[in-house]
């Protein structure tokens, strides 16, 4: 059944207060709700009330203390419905039977290592009672945990304790908890089991005095340390930069090792996988320390981009992902540097929005329907949403924002909002009308815009000239407003020096704003010919056609202040000598020369000084990056082939200075861990230095990765040397693969890393190796970390074999595909979305994907998420 944006209308009813007596046991958990209801003023008069449900057993039904009249009422496990109810306030007394063991869905009450704990986002409450479980509902909470007090010492609920005993006679106590801010089932979260706690308390700017905790398996407290402090930092930054304190009196992080997602907001009560809390040297990468912080950000951040002011419905997702997005990137840019991080924002965007926004699967930022609303937790939603909240930060700049964000919470608190409303605050505090801005969440596909420019020595102007197109967009599309982020290069530097500097009418903060088909700015007072530094800062999630060649590129990379643009300049000089290649175009031999120059040169100057900024351009352009640029007839073999060669080069030609840089960038012995940026911006240029050093000499690279390891007193390190064996054959590889996965028997966590990079082999045997590895005493098709970590990586992160001509690959993921289905739905379907370029592909490929597909979608009893994939992958 397809929903539609344009069908909605509000509820019939709402649901004032609710009350939950949840009795946990591993098979027979008693949920009793007591709801007070009443007829939704703004609804229809006289409609029946219907409630959703999905799975449930009704045990119990009580309409204002009395069993309803047979014939009033129908009950299945999908959905209850009152004829005719009241016309006045009401109460419905609802007790379910739940088996969260059985639960493998991981949606709605389940255990997860034996822990209780709840997912309700999207529609998962409807699994534990019948309810109006749609978010434009909003209600107050009291809920009543009982359990065995020795499997589930800790009882944890929305909002504040109020109350906590044992239950006379019995081996079990109870907690209840009472969440005074009114919020959609959704929010709805609840936890009880065995756990160990880090807790530390912060007073809010209001001078409210909270206790946050973290909650994880008993015995890994000590890996909580990081996530608890990157609480209270997010805690800190929310209050100086959005003036947005928080409300309750406890804030609640626990860690569950088998979750469908990254982590959920749910009121005061957050729920993580696990992955993206705990954290130690010994088990984690800098990369994890980064992904942790940004999620417990996230998270927190939802408190008021999502709970305090909540969507109305499903389409308006965005609202709460891109602004909450939007506001974990700036928090991490402010807690690190924050042109790196701009330049990790993009490489993400580009290795999965843009890939999305290409294929079968694109849909807008804000969709008008959806037949399966969690396969809509997607990177165009989250990602290419908060960068529309980003250029409009950019179009009314940074002071106009913060009073738009600030009226957006003040007229929208406590209610569920519109898209609307959110762009409704902007135009209140800038007297602008943002109506034309907003067709960036209407229509799918990445713009793109074409530049050109032109000097006139002797007026001494500089024009350039851009024209922006949408793919698939038809003619009656109103052009985007975008903005364009521009700045001029001099062969010396930059040319907007203070002195009689060039300036342009319509550029304004270094912005010019595109808001026809065609337009064109014009410079003045530009002394020699210059390169012009378009989009800085990725200032709009667009495809450049830029007028810049190779020695244009390279004197940005040089001097552009923009430091997201050097980048940039280096990954499109990169990107253009390997997609020659691929398309069997020589030219670029002398190109690929001055290249490895030009690199040699930037790291003499930059290395030592900005260590991840350089990690970040030695780092080329993805198979993933290279597929999306040639885009059609892809040939995974041959991009594979363009980048190892250059990768090579690279390594052969800047040897001398990559092993010297890893000496001046090692740690002397017994320097302290440090997971911050600086040290781990170290850690990255060695590590990205021994990548090239190994692609060109598999010898030397062995040598120093097995020296590296040994030596590796931190997961970054010893997993990069992992990743460096793990490219060359032979018993070398294998010895380290198992004495890797010796030390780390019992770290789930730390396997998946090994599942992964084994997974991400590029040669014949990973699918097979892959098959033996699903056997493994540490594999559980039941832990989506563990598919993901297998499965996942492989089918996103080894073109190669994923796309093996023999369909080798396809086959390994359509089977896992299915072998899920049945058990876990939605990690199913995301496993499916690896066959979304499928249309893109060389012949043979392409049959061979299609008939995979095909194979998957004609399997009878699939479930909702994987049919959705499935006819959306192959329609049109
Ligand atoms: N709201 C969560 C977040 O952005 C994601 C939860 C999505 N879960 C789901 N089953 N669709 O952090
Ligand atoms: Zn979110």
């Amino acid at each position: 059944p397809t929903v539609r944006l344009e069908d909605y209308r509000p509820s019939d009813h709402l649901i004032d207060r609710v009350e939950l007596d949840v009795r946990l046991d591993p098979h027979d958990t008693r949920v009793t709700a007591t709801l007070a209801l009443r007829p939704n003023p703004a609804g229809r008069a006289g409609a029946p009330l219907v409630l959703d449900g999905d799975d449930l057993t009704l045990l119990a039904l009580e309409l204002d203390g009395q069993a309803p009249a047979p014939d009033a009422v129908r009950a299945d496990a999908s959905g209850l419905t009152l004829h005719r109810p009241p016309q006045r306030p009401f109460t419905l007394r609802i007790e379910t039977r739940l088996d969260p063991t059985a639960n493998t869905r991981l949606m709605g009450l389940y255990r997860s290592n034996g822990v209780y704990c709840t997912q309700c986002e999207a529609d998962g409450f409807r699994r534990i009672t019948y309810f109006l479980d749609r978010p434009d509902v909003l209600s107050v909470y009291t809920t009543r945990i009982e359990a065995e007090r020795e499997a589930a010492p800790v009882l944890l609920g929305n909002g504040n304790p109020v109350e906590a005993g044992t239950v006379p006679g019995t081996d079990r106590h109870y907690a209840v908890w009472h969440d005074p801010l009114p919020k959609p089932a959704y929010l709805f979260a609840l936890v009880g089991g065995r756990l160990d706690r880090v807790a530390k308390p912060f007073t809010t700017m209001e001078g409210r005095a909270v206790e946050i905790a973290v909650y994880v398996e008993p015995g890994k407290a000590d890996r909580a340390a990081y996530a608890l402090d990157a609480v209270e930092r997010s805690m800190a930054w929310d209050e100086t930069a959005f003036g947005r304190a928080y409300d309750l009196d406890l804030f609640n992080v626990v860690a569950v090792s088998d979750f469908n997602m990254g982590a959920m907001e749910n009121k005061g009560l957050n729920i993580f996988n696990d992955k993206y809390v705990l954290a130690s040297p010994e088990t984690a990468t800098d990369g994890d320390y980064a992904a942790i912080e940004a999620i417990i950000a996230h998270e927190y951040f939802h408190n008021w981009s999502g709970n305090r002011v909540t969507c109305r419905d499903w389409f308006q997702l965005c609202l709460k992902e891109g602004l909450t997005v939007f506001r974990d990137q700036e928090f991490s840019s402010d807690m690190r540097s924050r042109a790196v991080h701009r330049i990790a924002e993009v490489r993400n965007l580009r290795a999965r929005q843009f890939p999305e926004d290409a294929g079968p699967l694109a849909h807008p930022v804000r969709p008008k329907q959806y037949a399966e609303i969690n396969n809509f937790y997607t990177a165009t939603v989250y990602e290419k949403g908060a960068e529309i909240v980003r250029m409009l930060r950019t179009l009314i700049g940074e002071t106009a924002f913060r009073a738009g964000m600030d009226r957006y919470f003040a007229d929208n608190d406590g209610t569920a909002a519109t898209v609307e409303d959110f762009l409704k605050a902007f135009e209140a505090v800038t007297g602008r009308d943002l109506s034309r801005f907003a067709e960036w969440y209407e229509r799918p596909g990445t713009p793109r815009v074409a530049v050109s420019g032109s000097y006139d020595p002797a007026a001494r102007t500089y024009r350039l000239a851009f024209r922006q197109t949408r793919p698939g967009a038809g003619a009656d599309a109103p052009p985007l407003v975008i903005p364009i982020g521009l700045g001029l290069v001099g062969p010396d530097g930059p040319l907007d020096g203070p002195l009689a500097p060039p300036f342009a009418e319509r550029v304004e903060d270094g912005v010019f704003v595109l808001e026809t088909a065609e337009d064109a700015v014009t410079f003045e007072n530009v002394a020699a010919e210059p390169v012009p530094s378009l989009f800085r800062a990725f200032s709009a999630p667009v495809r450049v056609e830029s007028p810049l060649d190779d020695a244009a590129r390279l004197t940005l990379l040089r001097h552009d202040p923009d430091s997201f643009n050097r980048w940039e300049a280096a990954q499109r000089i990169a990107l253009g000598l390997m997609t020659a290649q691929v398309r069997d175009e020589t030219a670029g031999d002398a190109g690929a020369d001055d290249f490895v120059v030009a690199l040699g040169a930037f790291l003499d100057a930059e290395a030592l000084r900005d260590p991840a900024f350089a990690a970040q351009v030695l780092a080329l352009p993805s198979e993933g990056d290279l597929a999306d640029e040639i885009g059609t007839e892809i040939d995974p073999d041959a991009i594979f082939a363009a980048r190892r060669d250059l990768r090579r080069r690279l390594g052969t030609g800047l040897r001398e200075r990559l092993l010297s840089l890893r000496e001046a960038l090692a740690e002397p012995e017994g320097t302290p861990f440090s997971p911050d940026a600086a040290a781990a911006g170290r850690r990255a240029l060695r590590n990205a230095a021994l990548d090239l050093i190994a692609a060109a000499d598999p010898e030397a690279g062995t040598a120093l990765a097995q020296a590296q390891i040994a030596q590796a007193t931190n997961m970054t390190d010893r997993l990069a040397g992992l990743a460096a064996l793990a490219l060359v054959p032979g018993e070398a590889r294998e010895a380290a693969l198992s004495a890797f996965a010796e030390r780390y028997a019992n770290e789930p966590l730390v396997l998946d890393k090994w599942f992964a990079i084994q997974a991400m082999i590029p040669e014949d045997g990973t699918v097979e190796r892959i098959r033996r590895l699903q056997g493994h005493p540490a594999f559980a098709n039941t832990n989506p970390n563990r598919v993901r970590s297998l499965v996942g990586s492989f089918s996103l992160a080894n073109p190669t074999q994923f796309n093996r001509a023999d369909g080798a690959g396809y086959a390994l993921v359509a089977e896992t595909v299915l072998a899920l289905d049945g058990t876990n739905p939605q990690v199913a379907a995301r496993l499916m979305t690896a066959f979304g370029p499928w249309r893109r592909l060389e012949p043979v490929r392409r049959a061979a994907a299609e008939s995979a597909l095909r194979r998957i979608a004609a399997t009878p009893g699939l479930s909702r998420d994987v049919t959705d994939i499935g006819t959306r992958s192959l329609a049109g």
